[in-house]
């Protein structure tokens, strides 16, 4: 029996789920090469249970129904195919959005991906994974950023940038040396969010 004046100590007694989201689409896409590798290193750093969600086997109309999905709450009417979507975010405590730049912006699919949800974004943590040509993708993440946090969704500092991915990378591994090292940075700071906001979660509803 712990002593009443003893240290509280939360117990996570199972890993943060941490979903992994391939943002591109396109026929001949790139993204799936990106997100493999970063699956990889989140497996590796062994704090989360990982899963990989590919946009391009998703149901995802761009027509939305009538109302908004931040009221409706499960009664939102989705397609029966965006259903392993919707559990993943649902189930999600935090997500790495892998995404490349169009017109200096993300991906349609990807927008479309987060305007069919709302709660499932809400008090968690979000860190990108983005690439292109010079600006590796940064613009597409600047945009990501200020669309998320109208989710209350908590947007993660330091991502990882693969500017010119078509020559920074070889048979599915960047080149750069450091690129490993960047990534464990990153899931050390999606790590601690992950567990703190969880936990919050649990503890308190979210005053959205
Ligand atoms: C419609 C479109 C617009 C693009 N615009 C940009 C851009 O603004 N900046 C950039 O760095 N790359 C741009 N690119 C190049 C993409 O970064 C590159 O094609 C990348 O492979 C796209 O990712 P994906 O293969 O996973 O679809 C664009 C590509 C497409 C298809």
């Amino acid at each position: 029996m712990p002593s009443p004046a003893g240290p509280i100590v939360v117990g996570m007694e199972k890993k943060s789920k941490l979903v992994i989201i391939v943002g591109s689409v396109r026929e001949g896409r790139f993204g799936p090469v990106v997100a493999s590798w970063v699956a990889e290193q989140a497996r590796t750093h062994g704090g989360f249970e990982v899963e990989v969600v590919d946009l391009a086997g998703i149901d995802i109309p761009l027509a939305l129904p009538a109302q908004s999905p931040k009221y409706a709450g499960e009664a939102y009417p989705r397609p029966a195919g965006m259903a392993p979507l919707t559990s993943a975010l649902a189930g999600a405590d935090a997500f790495l959005v892998v995404t490349p730049e169009y017109n200096h912006s993300y991906p349609a699919s990807l927008k479309a991906a987060v305007d069919w949800h709302f709660t499932q974004w809400t008090a968690k943590p979000v860190g990108f994974v983005s690439y292109g040509g010079a600006a590796g993708g940064r613009h597409a993440v600047l945009h990501l950023e200020n669309v998320l946090t109208e989710l209350h969704a908590v947007t993660i500092r330091d991502g990882l940038a693969f500017p010119n991915y078509f020559t920074a990378w070889q048979d599915g591994r960047p080149l750069d040396p450091e690129a490993a090292g960047y990534a464990k940075t990153l899931l050390d700071q999606l790590a601690w969010w992950a567990d703190a906001l969880r936990a919050a979660r649990a503890a308190v509803p979210y005053p959205a």
